[in-house]
């Protein structure tokens, strides 16, 4: 019997109906769950993910690959991917988001842990070259965030919060590399085709756009043996009394995502799919509307979609 997943989320949804919902999240989960510091997995993670984007980067538009501008949907709390984008040669990263959900001590975590990897090669491994020059910027960069704050510490790095709503973001025309990760799947679908048609719309020649997509019900990695396929089993009635705004999911397949950039006419150049066996699902109760789904893209677990505008 499961009761972690519902404990989650009942306190997930009383949370969301507080005032200052984001600054109420962070104090429970500073002072409750302890989870404000930087997690080892979460953190590696993050240095694949900023090594994933960069790599589509070169391989898909190499002239545009140093001293560019880049945009991070949804940047949440720890500036990783924002930083390694700067380390693999971005001049400008915006990193847009509801709220700017940084504080100082979280910017702190993560310049140390790459600081720790640029030291121990772990840096080089994940994210490819990185020029002297950026990492004694990054280490400048930690005694700055103790002295003057992460804003003026990540802006001398050319690095800003842009906080509103993505639909809105025009400081940016024709940016080399448009990413996100673990995003989409946390946004409404007419909201997300707003986004992706700004997106769409402030991208040039050679763009480069990089969604990671986590398909899964996240309240599996919080409930130990509870199936990545758990939410699939209610009604989108019932599922949106469950849901909540602190991290809503949309439950949307790969084949969804897929007719919304068809929709807004972005091609996807490169589509990268793990888990979609439909025979995962055997055993699995499954709502009306997945049953009539093609099982193995209701089985995916995650999508990768790169976009190189033309
Ligand atoms: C799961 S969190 C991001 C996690 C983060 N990328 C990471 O790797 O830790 C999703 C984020 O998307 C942001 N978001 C949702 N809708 C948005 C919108 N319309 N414009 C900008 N950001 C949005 C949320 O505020 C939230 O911080």
């Amino acid at each position: 019997m499961h009761t972690k997943w519902a404990a989650k989320a009942a306190v997930q949804k009383l949370i969301s109906l507080l005032p200052d919902p984001q600054r109420a999240n962070y104090l429970f989960q500073d002072r409750v769950t302890r989870s404000t510091t930087l997690k080892r997995t979460a953190y590696e993670q993050r240095l694949r993910w900023a090594g994933d984007h960069l790599a589509a980067l070169r391989r898909l538009s190499p002239d545009r690959a140093t001293s560019f501008a880049a945009v991070e949907l949804g940047s949440g709390w720890y500036p990783i991917v924002p930083l390694c984008l700067f380390l693999g040669g971005a001049d400008r990263v915006w990193m847009l988001d509801l709220e700017d959900l940084g504080r100082d001590e979280l910017a702190a975590q993560a310049v140390d842990a790459l600081v720790a990897s640029a030291d121990d090669g772990g840096l080089t491994e994940a994210i490819g070259p990185v020029a002297d020059e950026r990492i004694d910027r990054l280490r400048a960069a930690g005694t700055a965030i103790a002295d003057r704050g992460r804003q003026s510490a990540l802006g001398e790095l050319g690095i800003r919060a842009r906080p509103g709503d993505a639909r809105t973001f025009d400081d940016e025309p024709d940016p080399a590399l448009i990413c996100s990760n673990t995003v989409l799947e946390h946004i409404e679908p007419t909201i997300l085709s707003g986004i992706l048609g700004r997106f769409r719309d402030l991208a040039g020649p050679g763009t480069v756009m990089s969604h990671l997509v986590d398909h899964c019900d996240h309240y599996a990695y919080v409930d130990p043996g509870l199936s990545v396929y758990h939410f699939l089993r209610y009604s989108d009635r019932t599922w949106s009394w469950i849901d909540n705004s602190i991290q809503p999911m949309n439950r949307l397949r790969a084949s969804e995502y897929r007719a919304i950039y068809k929709r807004l006419g972005i091609e996807v150049t490169e589509e990268h799919l793990s888990g979609a066996d439909g025979s995962d699902l055997l055993g699995e109760r499954l709502a009306e509307r997945f049953r009539r789904m093609d099982p193995d893209d209701v089985a995916c677990t995650s999508s990768w979609l790169v976009t190189r505008f033309g």
